[in-house]
């Protein structure tokens, strides 16, 4: 899975986000098999499913984020070979840590083990369109790209323009990185992230009659925002602050976190959550309870919302020497405020997905 430590709902308006890697993920036990049709079994849900390679179809069950995938790798690869998988996995769904690229790309990788040939960036294209055309989710390609190319100690700090790439060293000097789970669970498919990418599309057209054609949100500066924005409405140009300042704070971000500037990295975190509550619009109760009461404590450098929103998770950066506090107090204060069980898990940056030999 993946977390993202700053740039939300900047992907699909081809600006910066900086995303890790958990150890937390999907396993995939793979065989090639004789003949079809390919078996699957999922033990985090019990449940079996089945792949036609013939005649791949969206049925009404999980296996579709897999059969997307070996739709489009066929395709790619000219051909797929049959196959039985089995799938467990110790990531929380629907929270906002990328549990549906995670299959998509543990699926993509399990098929290239068995010899099917494609580039990273090829698997980060088939798992994207699987998640985007075959299950019919529009999301942007932060999961995909950083659940596929994470490294163990690094941030990706992605142009999602050009799809370039650099690997930040994550230096969190005396601090580390906690998930907290707000135990409200979220599903993309429900949620208004298709509005916020309809909004953010009206709010560049808007904008681009005033200042000249561009091609994304991350194409305005600020000063161009600044001189054109009174000719949106409100809620348009809250979506499009968000989208151009949040750009500037990841590039900020992934420069503090490269000099080991926990200060700066925790007070860029804290913005990014007020916009992303006050401007864009994607909180919830219970993550603006689970920041404020993070925020509260000693050692917290910074929290925010991580993911989509409207549920799932925040991260913190907290000093280590304050962790085991933390950890004591924060459940139950959270639970008098919102009658919900939070849970965490201390996280350090993990390796993308790979071939484990046992
Ligand atoms: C979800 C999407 C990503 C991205 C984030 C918000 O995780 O899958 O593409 O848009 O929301 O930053």
């Amino acid at each position: 899975g993946r977390v993202n430590l700053i740039g939300e709902h900047t992907d699909y308006n081809g600006g910066f986000v900086l995303p890790i890697a958990v150890e937390q993920g999907t396993y995939m036990l793979i065989r090639q098999s004789e003949i079809p049709p390919i078996r699957l079994y999922s033990a985090t849900l019990d449940r079996e499913a089945t792949i036609y390679p013939e005649k791949i179809e969206k049925q009404d069950d999980w296996a579709n984020y897999v059969r997307g995938v070996c739709l489009y790798a066929k395709e790619i690869a000219g051909e797929l070979p049959s196959f039985d998988a089995f799938f467990f996995g110790d990531l929380p769904l629907e929270s906002g840590l990328s549990s549906s690229a995670s299959l998509e790309v543990v699926t993509a990788a399990g098929l290239e083990s068995l010899s099917l040939k494609f580039s990273k960036l090829d698997i980060v294209k088939i798992t994207r369109r699987a998640e985007n055309n075959f299950v019919g989710v529009p999301c942007g390609i932060m999961d995909q790209y950083a659940v596929t190319f994470a490294k163990a100690q690094h941030a990706i700090l992605l142009d999602c323009s050009t799809l370039e790439s650099h690997q930040v060293p994550c230096r969190l000097g005396d601090c580390v990185l906690v998930v907290g789970h707000t135990g409200v669970r979220r599903a993309l498919t429900d949620s208004e992230y298709a509005k916020r990418i309809s909004e953010c599309n009206e709010a560049l057209s808007l904008l681009s009659k005033r200042i000249g054609q561009r091609k994304s949100l991350r194409e305005v500066t600020p000063l161009e925002f600044n001189t054109a924005k009174w000719s949106l409405p409100e809620k348009l140009r809250n979506r499009a602050e968000h989208v151009i300042y949040e750009n500037l704070r990841v590039e900020q971000a992934a420069k503090s976190l490269e000099l080991g500037d926990m200060e700066t990295l925790g007070y860029l975190m804290n913005r990014s959550h007020e916009s992303l509550r006050d401007l864009f619009e994607v909180s919830s109760q219970e993550l603006n309870a689970l920041q404020e009461i993070s925020l509260q404590q000693n050692g917290v450098r910074g929290c925010r919302m991580t993911g989509a929103g409207f549920g799932g998770c925040v991260i913190t950066l907290i000093k280590k020497d304050w962790l085991e506090r933390y950890l004591r107090r924060v459940p139950e204060l959270y639970w008098q405020a919102t009658h919900c069980d939070a849970s965490f898990i201390a996280t350090t940056p993990a390796e993308g997905a790979r071939k484990i030999e046992l």
